[in-house]
């Protein structure tokens, strides 16, 4: 679980820059019980691109393969209720009205990357704030992999390792981001708060 000074510091980058990295916001012990969930699910699959009937696999976009947390055991359990708790509390204090939280492990084995991309675009999608992170126990700096966040003009705002326990935040539809390659298997989490679908008077999608 998040401290109440942790969520503060979301909250106050959020509303800032709107983006946040926080070192070590998963415990050592959640992170290790998380992957180990991934390594044990048999059901893992090549991650798509677009929604719905747009869904194409396209390795030269994204490399990653990606199962659906859905609370099956204890961590995933914890992890849910972390992150409910971030959801009530951006409610609390930034009016979001997040309506819910979907979020997937990511495997990427060596070399596979996710090119620049947005998680959202304005008023096509109802996820709002992404949240990205990562599991494996150790990382290297010469092992790559990292996530990189772009403004909205295109600099480069901030390069994160994927380093066990940390956590990423970042508004859905404002900050272009990709996964570098990495030279080791990468395991992650991928989140997103959603607001309520019929809000932009369309069937909300699955997934
Ligand atoms: C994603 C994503 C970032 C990461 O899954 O949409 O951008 O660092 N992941 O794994
Ligand atoms: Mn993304």
């Amino acid at each position: 679980m998040f401290t109440e000074s942790q969520l503060e510091l979301i909250v106050d980058a959020l509303s800032e820059t709107g983006y946040c990295v926080l070192h070590e916001g998963v415990s050592s012990s959640l992170s290790t019980a998380l992957l180990e969930s991934a390594l044990e699910r048999k059901d893992f699959r090549a991650a798509g691109v677009g929604r719905n009937e747009g869904r194409v696999l396209d390795a030269k976009v994204r490399g990653d393969e990606l199962v659906w947390i859905d609370g099956d055991n204890e961590s995933e359990l914890a992890w849910i209720d972390m992150m409910s708790a971030v959801q009530q509390y951006l409610n609390r204090t930034l009016y979001l009205g997040l309506f819910s939280f979907e979020s997937h492990f990511a495997h990427y084995v060596p070399g596979a990357y996710y090119e620049k991309h947005r998680d959202a675009f304005k008023g096509q999608s109802n996820r709002v704030v992404s949240c990205v992170t990562y599991l494996n126990s150790e990382w290297r700096d010469s092992w790559g992999g990292e996530l990189v966040i772009y403004s909205d003009d295109g600099n480069t705002l901030i390069k994160v390792l994927p380093e066990r326990g940390t956590v990423v935040l970042f508004l859905s539809e404002e900050f272009p981001h990709e996964v570098l390659p990495a030279t080791e298997d990468r395991y992650s989490i991928a989140g997103w708060f959603r607001v309520n679908g019929s809000q932009h008077r369309k069937v909300d999608p699955s997934r």
